[in-house]
């Protein structure tokens, strides 16, 4: 459904991702010119302000979370903001929320993050107020649920309401340029697909660290951990775009149509090829940091951290292992993925006492962003009693190669697609569909085996099994 709303509705407006994220990114992406002049944007929550007092409210947030150089002329962001309180269990609030929003005939784009539990009041008061019409298109911030049954609940109650091409579901990882870059490194060159196959990749990592840790999210991270909180989304969807077919087009259907592939090819996994864990006490950078169990107030079998042993049953990656890992207070804030070709299937060199490595790509996402290959180079010299090998690096500096474009915040690209109406970055029902169901079977095994998350010290790469699940296999995580 093509169509530029003139109205974004931003439900959780005074929250924190409001404040961190969606109203920097409205306004850089305003001082970059890239909004429409005439869209409104309406702000809702439960607290009482009116627009005046909701402009000085964002003021604040701008000011801390959006740098200076970013931020363009305020006042010509902040004259574009109303606000109206709301209490989502009170459907007849949303008739006033419908006053507030105004005429609707160039569309309307609705940003819902919203605890859990009111997705579905949200949804019925929308529709209560005629706020679901066809030129309604609604973002959705996750938890998406917390198990495939209650994310279907949640789906099922917006479909109720909406189509699927009207509705947006977000993972912001799908927003990181880097992300998006890994469609271009794949699909726009032509050296790396004749290789990207179980025929030359011997394995692959996938490694999303943080060196935060619970960030005053308490009542939602316990009841989420790392598995529901990072793998479940960011990690599969990140798995899914280097394992997928090539689409036939650039578009949401196409690229969304492969991506479902891979995760419905994802095998049941085993609950040794899986580790847990949770932090105890230590030091990240110098400085001494509590454990999980102390940040929280009370013991826990929530884990911070998780290191899976996945295979996908097709016939392009028959064989090949992809590790992933992710963690809280972890030494570094690291997102990357590795890929570890096979050896060359013969070394010419061997009988002159030197070794060809196996070739590695490593695409850092973030907060590195660069490609480097590595290819085996003679070492300079006469060597006349043989050669010397040594791996050498290809790298890729994309801010260097790149220098002008400013570094977005990954919901920039977000919020003006759902505006505009792209879904191409946005997660289809079936794709979330399908990572619940991996996701909830992982649950299961470790349920039906008791297993409880062994500790780790903060600062440290996690539990010393989650090493020996890659070094079993020969395998070593990229530090
Ligand atoms: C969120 C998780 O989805 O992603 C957080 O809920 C996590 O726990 C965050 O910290 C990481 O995002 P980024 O963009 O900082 O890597």
């Amino acid at each position: 459904m093509s169509f530029t709303a003139d109205r974004l509705l931003l439900f959780g407006a005074t929250g924190d991702l409001a404040q961190r994220m969606l109203l920097p990114s409205l306004c850089a992406l305003c001082a970059d010119n890239l909004l429409a002049p005439d869209l409104a944007i309406i702000g809702t929550a439960r607290q009482e302000m009116d627009d005046q007092g909701y402009r000085n409210f964002v003021r604040a947030a701008l000011e801390k979370f959006l740098p200076a150089e970013r931020r363009g002329s305020m006042a010509g962001f902040l004259n574009r903001l109303h606000y109206q309180p709301l209490d989502a269990n009170e459907t007849d609030h949303f008739a006033a929320l419908a006053d507030k929003v105004g005429p609707q005939d160039d569309g309307l784009a609705i940003f819902l993050s919203t605890a859990p539990n009111l997705f579905e009041p949200t949804i019925a008061g929308l529709s209560a107020a005629g706020l679901t019409h066809g030129k309604v298109r609604i973002g959705l911030e996750k938890p998406l649920g917390t198990c495939l049954e209650s994310s279907r609940e949640i789906n099922d109650a917006v479909a109720s309401a909406f189509s699927e091409d009207r509705i947006f579901r977000i993972d912001h990882y799908l927003g990181k340029e880097t992300v998006q870059n890994l469609l271009a490194l794949r699909f726009a060159n032509i050296m790396f697909e004749p290789l990207w196959n179980a025929a030359h990749i011997d394995h692959v990592q996938i490694t999303v660290a943080e060196t935060v840790g619970l960030e005053g999210r308490v009542g939602f991270y316990d009841g989420a951990g790392a598995l529901r909180d990072m793998v479940q989304n960011h990690m599969l969807q990140l798995l899914a775009l280097v394992a997928m077919e090539p689409p036939v087009s650039y578009n949401a259907t196409a690229v969304r149509d492969e991506k479902v592939k891979v995760l419905r090819s994802l095998r049941k996994i085993l609950p040794e090829e899986t580790v847990t864990g949770q932090y105890t006490a230590g030091a990240i950078a110098g400085q001494a940091v509590p454990g999980y169990a102390d940040e929280l107030g009370k013991p826990s079998e929530t884990e911070t951290f998780v290191a899976i042993k996945a295979h996908l049953d097709n016939w392009r990656w028959k064989g090949v292992p992809f590790y992933l890992r992710t963690g809280k207070r972890l030494p570094a804030r690291k997102t990357e993925i590795i890929i570890q070709f096979r050896p060359v299937p013969y070394s010419i060199f061997d009988a002159r006492g030197a070794t060809a490595q196996p070739n590695r790509l490593v695409i850092g996402i973030q907060p590195e962003e660069n490609i480097s290959l590595s290819l085996m180079a003679k070492v300079p010299g006469l060597d006349r009693g043989g050669i010397r090998l040594r791996p050498v690096p290809l790298d890729i500096d994309m801010p260097d190669a790149f220098a002008g474009p400013t570094k977005r915040i990954a919901y920039e690209r977000l919020l003006l697609d759902l505006v505009e109406g792209d879904q191409t970055l946005f997660v289809r029902r079936d794709e979330v569909e399908a990572q619940w169901e991996w996701i909830d079977a992982v649950r299961a095994s470790w349920a039906d085996k008791g297993l409880a998350p062994k500790t780790y010290t903060a600062g440290s790469w996690g539990p010393t099994a989650a090493i020996a699940l890659a070094e079993r296999d020969g395998v070593t995580w990229h530090e």
